[in-house]
């Protein structure tokens, strides 16, 4: 069983699309053991709740240093034994001994096709304004194991959208989030589960 952890800062929507997809069977051998946000008012830890999932708010605000919250945010997420970290939309930097320590354990959704819109300030109406600027005919979604980049991991699913015209940022998100996000992230998670995933060089391949 893939003990998953999910790390979030806002409406919790992918975190959804997670629970959705282990409660129809379409993710196996998966659940959720805990969910982290740094944001008391996340409507994630309310999703959390009423599926009987335990959440708890650790935020940056909470300490007088960095370091501090780095130690205790670290002590939280570990009490919860992940196989996995998913990062759904958490905006917090993670600390660089998280990173080695769940090294190809530690998976996030971007909301860009890698290596388009992504790396540091690319984060999430910005992407899509940056999107319709450049006037791309194709946006989408990647997910991606984390490193100590940003956004430079490797990558593991990745899904196109089509832009159409007229669309606005929060359009064009909505369409991202509904036909690509929600659909690639379960089904990395799936992968995983099932033992279909390794890293190689920096690159994943597929068993
Ligand atoms: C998503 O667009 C995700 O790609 C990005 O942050 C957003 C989170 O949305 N990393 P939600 O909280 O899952 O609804």
């Amino acid at each position: 069983m893939l003990n998953v952890v999910v790390l979030v800062s806002g409406g919790g929507t992918n975190l959804q699309a997670v629970i959705d997809g282990i409660e129809a069977g379409t993710i196996t051998n998966t659940r959720i053991t805990g969910v982290i946000s740094n944001n008391q008012n996340a409507y994630a830890l309310v999703r959390a709740k009423k599926h009987g999932i335990s959440g708890r708010c650790i935020s940056p605000k909470m300490f007088d240093t960095r370091e501090k919250f780095n130690e205790k945010f670290m002590e939280a997420v570990d009490e919860m034994r992940p196989d996995l970290i998913v990062l759904a939309g958490f905006l917090v930097v993670i600390p660089p001994a998280m990173i080695s320590r769940y090294r190809n354990r530690m998976i996030n959704i971007h909301p860009s096709l890698i290596p388009s819109f992504c790396g540091t300030g690319y984060y999430g109406l910005k992407v899509h304004e940056a999107a319709l600027a450049r006037g791309v005919k194709v946006v989408g979604a990647t997910v991606h194991f984390v490193d100590e980049g940003t956004d430079t991991g490797p990558i593991i699913l990745q899904k196109a959208v089509e832009v159409k015209e007229g669309d606005t940022p929060a359009i064009l998100q909505r369409r991202v989030m509904e036909q690509a996000e929600w659909k690639i992230l379960p089904e990395a998670i799936n992968l995983i589960a099932g033992g279909k995933i390794t890293v190689e060089d920096n690159l994943v391949r597929f068993i």
